[in-house]
Order: C-alpha cells, then structure tokens, then sequence
C-alpha cells in the first residue's frame, strides 16, 4: 500500500492524508485538494510488485509544500522548497552542524529545489511534522529533534540527517526512487 499526505506550506499546518491501495482508493479529509495527487502517486501497473522502484510526478506539488509516501514499508518525504529555504539550507557554516553534509550534497544538481529524504527521525524514529521547528523544516514532536530545510538535525536528540534515498530525475519532473535510504 502506498500512503501520500501533502502538507501545505500556505495553509499553516493543515494536513491532508490520501491513502491509496493496490487498485483501489480511497481519501481521508481534505479530498478536494489532494485528490490530484492520486493519478500522480499511483504506481505504474509494473511498479505495484512489493519493492518495485516507484516514479512520482512532482508537477503538482507547489512551492514551499511537501508530499509523504509510503514506499517499502517506510514513509519519506519529497519536498518543493522555496528559494528562501534553499538559501537557509546553503547559508549555514556546514562545520558547525552535528552531521555536517552540504545542501549540494544532498539533492540533485539542476533540481534544487526538490528534497527527497526518509521521513522517520533518526532519534527513535517518529514522523517529523513538515514547516515547523526552530530552522523551518521539520519538528519530531516526540523528542524535540528540529531538522532544518535540508533535512539535517540542528537541534535535539536525533544523531544524523533525515537520510537521503537513493532516485533519480527521469525528467523535470519526475523522479524515479530505486533504493531506500540508508539506515542512521
Ligand atoms: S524520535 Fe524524533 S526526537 Fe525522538
């Protein structure tokens, strides 16, 4: 089964869940907005197998919202950032941070904006709320970890960065996800 929420950055903390099965649908709250996102998240017939790689279209994903889906058991987030969180992400001293990684690092070359990472914390593995917490990008209510807008731990217990899977763009927009993030 496949789980998409989309979190929208404009609308405060308003959550939409849409939870799709092989072969049948059906929308929790919020369907009007959401259900756009089915056809896009559905897998291609040929993906449904248990594993398969997943193709995401980003197209309708707007600036400064996420996605959350649920691919191989585990849930990761894709997100549409805004110039003004990339320039966050770029402009923190990578030195300074527990985990230091750059921003470059983390996503694609040409498709900066989208950031792809597994959505359990890497404290005891909790789903971070999207748009919240001290740096703007994710809050684990569990523990009190904050990520920042790359998906980096800047505060709290979490050890190490939301973990980026492996994908890869197989256009503007669209993205292919192969492999499951490494474990922290
Ligand atoms: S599980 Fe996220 S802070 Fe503990």
């Amino acid at each position: 089964m496949i789980v998409a929420s989309v979190d929208h950055a404009a609308e405060g903390n308003r959550r939409d869940f849409l939870f799709l099965a092989t072969g049948a649908a059906a929308a929790v709250g919020g369907a009007a907005t959401v259900w756009p996102f089915i056809s896009q998240l559905a897998p291609d017939a040929s993906t449904v197998s248990a594993g398969a790689p997943i193709e995401l279209d980003l197209s309708s994903i707007a600036s400064g919202a996420q996605i959350k889906i649920l691919w191989r058991g585990k849930p990761y987030f894709v997100r549409n950032r805004t110039d003004a969180e990339i320039k966050a992400a770029r402009d923190v001293d990578v030195a300074t941070l527990r985990d230091p990684e750059t921003d470059q690092r983390r996503v694609k070359q040409g498709h900066e904006k989208w950031l792809i990472t597994a959505a359990n914390c890497t404290h005891l593995g909790c789903v971070p709320l999207g748009n919240q917490g001290d740096f703007g990008g994710w809050l684990c209510p569990c523990h009190g970890s904050h990520f920042d807008t790359s998906g980096r731990i800047r505060k709290g217990p979490a050890p190490t960065n939301l973990p980026v899977p492996q994908y890869n763009f197989v256009s503007d927009t669209r993205i292919r996800i192969t492999g499951a993030a490494p474990t922290a």
